[in-house]
């Protein structure tokens, strides 16, 4: 029997039979206000090094950053990120180059705010694994990552990078406690408007890998970081930790990675109203960038990678993509 006429009375494919259609209907996009660009950087003069694990992203010498910062402006991204590859010889298991105030990061701070004023966000992590000889994000004593001393010293690290001229600095080095005391500092210090971006939801990953190279701490890491980032077994933990993370000052929370884990996005977005941030990781990066070369899959998927966090509830994304998409093409 052919069944003709009124069945069945509701077609979702009506809305998207034309491209004017679809774009009507469209419930998330993506514009280059939510885009937040990784810079590595180097020692030295005029360099861009290529890394090996991230086909299309390099490390810059101070002198070369406009090089990647005025195509940054150019595109309207709102805020760079900062890492910094620290020589080796000057890594000890303090991370004392932390607190150096010459140091790459404060130097790239100094370079940017005064060639660039407020042109765009500057973020900058807090944390030791670039700094120090075992490579991991706190002081190591008789093998353990111990918490509150390592507290002690973040708080001078993000004092140090206010006082340069940070705008957003970022806690990536999951200690309990820290926000509150690095909230306390600032605001001691008179740097009350410095913005506090947690990255409160962390997991031990293991899709990091090219960043470590990136850094330089690959190589150097003793053991992984379970004992103090998260464990990708769970969820509600989740919720506790953006929960400390807000009452102790945080003014937008970042979850990482990111694909792996749009799940948790959601859930924190439902629990609470405030901004999340996405970070789209070096192994997740590298895996998209590597479809694409060897033609696997499509330039469109890094936007459909996007909109997922979007999709999730993210309000903006740090990726390794930032400065090589065109939006344009792909809507
Ligand atoms: C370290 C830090 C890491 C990343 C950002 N800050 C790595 C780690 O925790 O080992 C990862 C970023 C990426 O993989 O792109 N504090």
């Amino acid at each position: 029997m052919i069944i003709t006429g009124k069945y069945p009375s509701l077609r979702l494919r009506r809305s998207r039979k034309f491209n004017w259609s679809r774009r009507l209907v469209q419930e998330n996009n993506l514009s280059v206000n939510d885009l937040i660009l990784p810079i590595f950087l180097t020692e030295g003069k005029n360099k861009k090094i290529p890394i090996k694990s991230m086909p299309g992203v390099f490390r810059y010498s101070i002198n070369n950053l406009g090089i990647i910062i005025d195509k940054a402006i150019k595109r309207k991204i709102p805020m760079i990120a900062l890492f910094p590859y620290t020589n080796q010889k000057i890594k000890d298991s303090y991370g004392s180059e932390s607190l150096n105030e010459n140091n790459l990061v404060c130097q790239a701070i100094n370079y940017v705010k005064k060639k660039y004023k407020n042109k765009i966000g500057i973020m900058s992590d807090v944390a030791l694994d670039p700094y120090t000889s075992h490579g991991h994000d706190g002081i190591l004593k008789k093998n353990e990552i111990v918490n509150d001393e390592t507290v002690d010293l973040l708080v001078e690290q993000a004092l140090l990078q206010a006082k340069m001229g940070c705008d957003v600095i970022a806690p990536s080095d999951m200690m309990d406690g820290r926000i509150k005391k690095i909230r306390q500092k600032l605001d001691n210090e008179n740097l009350q408007d410095v913005q506090i971006l947690s990255y409160a939801v962390k997991f031990a990953s293991n899709y990091y890998g090219p960043f470590r190279e990136a850094i330089g701490s690959k190589k150097l890491l003793k053991g992984d970081k379970k004992t103090y980032q998260m464990d990708f077994h769970n969820h509600h933990e989740a919720i506790r930790e953006v929960a400390l993370d807000i009452k102790e000052g945080a003014d937008m929370v970042i979850v990482k990675p990111g694909m792996p884990y749009l799940d948790i996005i959601r859930t924190v977005k439902d629990n609470f109203k405030i901004p999340i941030i996405a970070y789209q990781v070096s192994g997740e990066y590298s895996l998209i960038k590597n479809g694409i070369q060897k033609k696997i899959i499509n330039e469109k998927s890094i936007f459909e990678s996007l909109i997922s966090f979007k999709r999730a509830g993210a309000s903006a994304i740090i990726t390794y993509f930032a400065d090589q998409i065109n939006l344009e093409s792909f809507n």
